[in-house]
This record gives structure tokens, C-alpha cells and sequence, in this order.
């Protein structure tokens, strides 16, 4: 008999969790004005609000951790970063960050004008946010079918090179950069193919525009090249993840996620001209140019999980996880975005909750009733992340409204995969008795979702 897929690794310490009561859900998520952010983690039983920095670190990550070097210059953990990232990324210079969208505010600093456009693959938020505050704009080139969740595509995070030539064709004077997202995490946490990142290093290469990748989840996003692309099955992940950064020429990196540290990020380039003008702005912004914001002992950790995030077999154990939940929740017949992204399942809340009107935020609603059916914290990637337009100020409804289960690293096991997807069928099955949404009480001007209060419409 063939021995059934296990994890990668055994566990070394464990944390507590409590399973609460509906009745104090129900006052808990009142109190938090039905947004999941004001929850304390302590009202959460399983929470899978972000697969940013809630990974668990490793042995060698924590031993790694004791040598941390704390001088403020040329601090030997700088290096050992600088290492890594060289190995694993071929990227000669590089600047620590606090963590990604500090790397965007100094990246974009230095290149992103007012009137500029900056197209890419459904930008993150954090990502928009930087290019709009600059009051340039991020033009969406991803390919139609990520639009519906319901049919295959092996790589549905791509860009699609016919809709970025055209933009191109028409605005190249007003384009700073193009911006991959490697997995495509707003579309469903698709990954992009090989073939689509030398598309897009040709066309850039045509208009003489740089490309950078948004690189939070590029292991991930190698994963997938090499289980599902022609010509990648018998090359490791990190010859892989070498030929896809040899088509960029800078990333911004969100360290909490890929590199399996609680807090971090970094920008990496090829070009010393463009490390010099991001510097001055790193100083102002982060801190130095060997430590940006980061302790010694976290750019140690970094380091390591640079490595350890780019073994097949610790990627092949995470993301069969995030597939098991996928596949429970097809056998229940809840529908998603299909294929299971790398780091987390995307609930199709217009599909569940068709009848709701979508000015009440369906995967809103959606999310606080599987809270409140087993204290599972999901979060909204629907109209409240979408924002309101920055010109008009109306409510920008994206064409998909979805509920993200994000999936942390090494940190929970399938028997709480098998929970969340039992609480989220008994959510389904009595989905027509769900007849109200909610309503916005108050909000900020950008950004709004994580600080937002409503209310249920009675
Ligand atoms: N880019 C992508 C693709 C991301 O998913 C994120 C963060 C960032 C940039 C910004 O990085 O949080 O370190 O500042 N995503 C988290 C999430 C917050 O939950 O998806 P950060």
C-alpha cells in the first residue's frame, strides 16, 4: 500500500487555542462594529485572517535568531540577508525594509509620479494605496478568466500581454514601471506562469520599461510552475525562482510571507543608480541602509527562511493543505475560486449569497456568519477592500466579491482544515435563511477596511 502525503516537519511548541460560545460571538463581533480587524485574537478559535507574519518559524530560524547581529551599521545579519537574497534572488543590492508596503512607499518614492500609470496583474491594495496617494493610477492587465471562479485556468494569476501592449501602446510616455504580482493574491492567490513573465519582460523590453514583481508569495508561485508547466517538473524550486527573477529588474518583498518571518520586508535591484535613490528615502523612511527597519536578529531569521521557503518539500506540504480544504469544500459544493490559490481559499460570496443586494457587502456578511457559526476569521476581499473611487468617492464594486481563508504557514493541521470547512457548509446550507447585509457607519478616506464600522440591516 502506497504511505498517505504527511508534513514536511514535526512540531516543537505549541500554542493554546479556545473555542467560545455563539452567544459570545455574537456580542464580541457587536463590539467590534462587524469588522473582523477589531476582534482581539483571543475571541478568534482558528484564525485565518492573513497568512502575513502568523507563520511558524523553525528550529534553525530561532537559533538563528540568538546570533542576530544589533549593531546599527554593517551588522553581520545585514549580510547574511544580503546572501540570501543574492542566492536565492541574483539580486546584487538590496535595501531591508520594515515589511512590503514600506518597500513599495520607497520604491514608489523614487519612481511613481503624479499622472503616471502603472500597469500589472491586480494590484494589492497596500500596492494600489502607494500608486494612488501619488495620485497616479494602477491600470488592472490580468486575464479575463480570473474573473470567473468557477472554470480552470492552471494560471489564472496572469497578465495578459494583449491588454498590457495595448495600454502600452497608447501610454508608454506615462509608465514608470509594469508590476507582476507573484501569486497573484487579489485574484485568488493565483500563480503566473514562466511563459507570462517572459511575455511581459519582452514587451517591457520593447517600450524600455523596467519590471518589478510584487514578490510576497514567489515561492509559492514557483510551486505551481514546477508541478503544472511544461518543461519545469525536474528543476528544483530555486533554479526556478532564479529564472523567473532574471526576467525582472527589481522586487518589493513582503518578508512575512514567503520568507516565513513574523515581521520584514525588502526591495532588491539590479541597477546601484536605483539602489542609490531609494537609500535617501530608505534613510528617511525606515532606518539605515544595513538594517531599514528590521532588528539583526529578524534579518537572521529572514535569511534562513529564505531557504527553507524555497525547499519543494515545505512548499508541497503547504499548499497540499490550502488544496485539502479546496477539495472538502468542492464535496460540499461551496463554491470558490477553482483552482485552491498557494496560501489561502477564496469563497465566491456572490454565488453564495446571490440575494443579498452587493451595496450590503456580501463577502462581508459572509465572513461575520462563519465567525460567528465557529469563531473562523476569514477576511473581505470584496467592494469594502475595493474602496471608493478616489475621483468620484462612489463605491467601487469589484466584479468579484470573495471571502479569503488565509491559510498561516506551518501552523495549523488538516483537523482544523476539517473544521473550517464543516462550519462553512452549515453556513451554506442555511444561506437562504441569511436575508440582510450590512451598512457602513463610518469609514477612513484610503484604506478603509481595516479600520471600518457597520452595522447589520435589520
Ligand atoms: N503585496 C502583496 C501581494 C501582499 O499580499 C501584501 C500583503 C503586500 C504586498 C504588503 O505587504 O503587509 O508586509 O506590508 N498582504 C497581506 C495579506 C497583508 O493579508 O494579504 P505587508
Amino acid at each position: 500500500m502506497e504511505l498517505p502525503f504527511s508534513e514536511s516537519y514535526k512540531i516543537k511548541m505549541v500554542e493554546p487555542i479556545r473555542r467560545s460560545t455563539r452567544q459570545e460571538r455574537e456580542k464580541w463581533i457587536k463590539e467590534a462594529k462587524y469588522n473582523l480587524f477589531n476582534l482581539k485574537s483571543e475571541q478568534v478559535f482558528i484564525d485565518l485572517l492573513t497568512d502575513s507574519g502568523t507563520g511558524a518559524m523553525s528550529d534553525r530560524q530561532w537559533s538563528a535568531m540568538m546570533i542576530g547581529d544589533e549593531s546599527y551599521a554593517g551588522a553581520s545579519s545585514y549580510f547574511n540577508m544580503k546572501n540570501a537574497i543574492k542566492n536565492t534572488l541574483g539580486f546584487d543590492h538590496f535595501l531591508p525594509t520594515h515589511q512590503g508596503r514600506a518597500a513599495e512607499n520607497v520604491l514608489f518614492s523614487a519612481l511613481v509620479k503624479e499622472g503616471h500609470y502603472v500597469p500589472g496583474n491586480s494590484h494589492f491594495d497596500t500596492t494600489k494605496g502607494h500608486i494612488e496617494f501619488r495620485k497616479a493610477h494602477a491600470v488592472d492587465c490580468t486575464i479575463d478568466e480570473a474573473a470567473n471562479t468557477e472554470i480552470y485556468h492552471p494560471f489564472k494569476g496572469n497578465v495578459d500581454p494583449k491588454k498590457l501592449e495595448k495600454f502600452l501602446s497608447e501610454k508608454a510616455d506615462k509608465v514608470p514601471f509594469i508590476i507582476v504580482t507573484v501569486t497573484n493574491n487579489t485574484a485568488g492567490g493565483q500563480p503566473v506562469s514562466m511563459e507570462c513573465l517572459r511575455e511581459v519582460r519582452k514587451i517591457a523590453d520593447k517600450y524600455k520599461k523596467m519590471v518589478i514583481y510584487d514578490s510576497a508569495r514567489f515561492a509559492e508561485n514557483a510551486y505551481f510552475i514546477k508541478v503544472r508547466e511544461q518543461g519545469y517538473a525536474n528543476k528544483t524550486i530555486k533554479e526556478i525562482v532564479k529564472e523567473m527573477y532574471s526576467y525582472a529588474d527589481a522586487m518589493t518583498m513582503s518578508s512575512k510571507k514567503d520568507a516565513i518571518v513574523n515581521m520584514g520586508g525588502f526591495i532588491a535591484m539590479r541597477d546601484q543608480e536605483l539602489w542609490r535613490q531609494c537609500s535617501t528615502f530608505n534613510i528617511m523612511f525606515e532606518g539605515y541602509v544595513t538594517y531599514g527597519g528590521m532588528s539583526g536578529r529578524d534579518m537572521n531569521a529572514l535569511a534562513v527562511g529564505l531557504d527553507e521557503g524555497t525547499e519543494f518539500d515545505y512548499l508541497e506540504t503547504r499548499i497540499k493543505q490550502v488544496e485539502y480544504l479546496g477539495n472538502k469544500l468542492t464535496e460540499y459544493g461551496i463554491p470558490f475560486q477553482f483552482p485552491a490559490g498557494g496560501h489561502a481559499i477564496f469563497v465566491d460570496a456572490n454565488k453564495v449569497l446571490p440575494s443579498i443586494p452587493k451595496e450590503q457587502f456580501r463577502a462581508q456578511t459572509l465572513a461575520i456568519e462563519l465567525y460567528l457559526e465557529a469563531g473562523i476569521r476569514g477576511v473581505e476581499i470584496g467592494a469594502i477592500l475595493a474602496d471608493r473611487d478616489p475621483e468620484t468617492r462612489e463605491n467601487r464594486y469589484p466584479k468579484l466579491e470573495l471571502l479569503r481563508l488565509a491559510i498561516p504557514r506551518r501552523v495549523y493541521t488538516n483537523n482544523h482544515m476539517d473544521v473550517i470547512a464543516v462550519a462553512l457548509k452549515n453556513v451554506f446550507d442555511r444561506r437562504n435563511d441569511i436575508k440582510h447585509g450590512l451598512e457602513i457607519i463610518r469609514e477612513a478616506p484610503i484604506m478603509r477596511h481595516f479600520t471600518i464600522e457597520m452595522d447589520r440591516i435589520k
